[in-house]
């Protein structure tokens, strides 16, 4: 079993390149489905949740080659069936549905079921496919959809939702007429993904606001794009900065999309200066407490909430964190208190205790962000922190270790 060793207490200094955007290279590999000839998408992040969306494309028919560099070619698709083995080990699979739909006029998905930060319904997705006119037949743990050809509808989310927001766009794209969405998705993949689709020719506006306006076209052709970095990713480093105490400059980051994080961090006490591409961030003996409350972007993003508790267990003073997306996405609580943290939980709500320190042992991942929480304690904690089932972390963090070790981290991957 992969595991990563880490000593702490060393301040990183240095440089580190964020990779391509995970949430964004998924609906994006997805979207190829709805073209013919060769898709060319350019930064796209080595990590398990590619490689599986890869493999589940290519079970599909379509051509997939190249890493970095993904190729993609959707000409000879000969399924419309995404199986349970493999939409079991990624909720975002539910991004094939709406394309499968869109090309073959009907989709057999397996349902997502839950994960570590809760379960993870999709009945937003299917209540806005029956809108546009989509049979859907729930049977034997599988979502299977059929609709000659869809037609464009008003649809209101109740719940804001990123991969709802996605899959929907993709359908209406090449649907009969128009489809409003209201209450839609406004994170920053969401927008690269319509900045996509139009490139494939596409009619979408709005996207980034709460209105998203689809004309659906007959056909769409493949395109060359390069993902946006990671805003995860870049957050994650930012927050290494300053648990370590140490001075980082994040390259290869947009911090137009981290403005909510860099503000909660400023008052924390770190110090963050933001241009063009780059973000450095250095962090100060003390840390001062505050409250965090997780919602829709632009808000306080909910995949750092497990990152920000660590940083905030070693804050002077009481923090209230309130996760408001996913409730249950409290798995790393058990797993710092472990290390020495005081925490106690309240409904949706962490309360964390300052304590002047955390020490080293052995701690087990359960998801992914949870596991970065983990290697962020890591990295501060008195002695050696073993973090296990880092398979999490591989899922949405592109050679961590070899990073964090480029910075000055005392840390290596053992086992096999
Ligand atoms: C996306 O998941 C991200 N994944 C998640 O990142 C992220 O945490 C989440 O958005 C919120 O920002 C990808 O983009 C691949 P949602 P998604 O639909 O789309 C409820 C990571 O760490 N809901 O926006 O699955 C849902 O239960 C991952 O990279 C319904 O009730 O999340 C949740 O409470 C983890 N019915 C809320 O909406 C639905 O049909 C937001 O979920 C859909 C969602």
């Amino acid at each position: 079993m992969k595991k990563l060793l880490i000593r702490g207490g060393k301040r990183l200094q240095g440089e580190v390149k964020i990779s391509g955007a995970k949430n964004s290279a998924l609906p994006l590999m997805a979207a190829a489905l709805l073209t013919e000839g060769d898709n060319q998408f350019f930064n796209i992040p080595q990590l398990r949740d590619i490689k599986t969306i890869s493999k589940m494309l290519s079970e599909l028919g379509a051509q997939v080659s190249g890493e970095e560099n993904v190729k993609i070619n959707a000409s000879n698709l000969h399924s419309y069936e995404a199986p349970y083995d493999l939409v079991k080990t990624m909720r975002a699979s539910i991004l094939v549905l709406g394309p499968l739909l869109a090309r073959f006029g009907k989709a057999k998905v397996s349902l997502p079921g839950g994960c570590a930060i809760g379960s993870r319904p999709v009945d937003l997705h299917l209540k806005a496919l029956e809108h546009m006119g989509v049979t859907i037949t729930l049977k034997e743990g599988y979502i299977q959809a059929e609709c000659k050809k869809t037609k464009g509808a008003k649809i209101y989310f109740d719940v804001s939702t990123v991969t709802g927001t996605e899959n929907i766009m993709m359908v209406a794209s090449l649907s009969k007429g128009t489809t409003v969405l209201e209450n839609a998705a406004k994170e920053p993949e969401v927008g690269e993904l319509a900045q996509v689709l139009n490139k494939m020719g596409a009619r979408i506006e709005g996207a980034g606001t709460d209105v998203i306006t689809i004309e659906g076209v007959d056909t769409l052709h493949a395109v060359e794009h390069t993902v946006m970095p990671d805003r995860i990713e870049a957050g994650t480093y930012m927050i290494a900065a300053g648990i370590t105490g140490g001075d980082i400059t994040i390259t290869n980051c947009n911090h137009r999309h981290l403005h909510a994080l860099t503000e909660k961090l400023e008052e924390i006490g770190l110090d963050i200066k933001c241009d063009d591409a780059t973000i450095r961030v250095k962090g100060n003996a003390s840390l001062k407490n505050t409250d965090v409350k997780t919602i829709p972007y632009p808000g306080f993003p909910t995949d750092m909430q497990a990152q920000i508790m660590t940083l905030l267990c070693l804050a002077e003073g009481t923090s209230i964190i309130s996760e408001t997306v996913f409730p249950d996405r409290f798995m790393h609580v058990g797993e710092l208190k472990r290390m020495g943290a005081q925490i106690r939980i309240e409904g949706n709500s962490a309360i964390v205790n300052g304590v002047d320190k955390l020490c080293g042992a052995p701690v087990m991942a359960t998801d992914l962000r949870a596991s970065a929480s983990l290697v962020l304690a890591g990295l501060v904690a008195q002695g050696e922190t073993e973090v296990s089932r880092i398979y999490h972390l591989d899922r949405g963090y592109e050679r961590m270790e070899e990073k964090l070790f480029k910075l000055g981290a005392d840390i290596q991957r053992v086992g096999k």
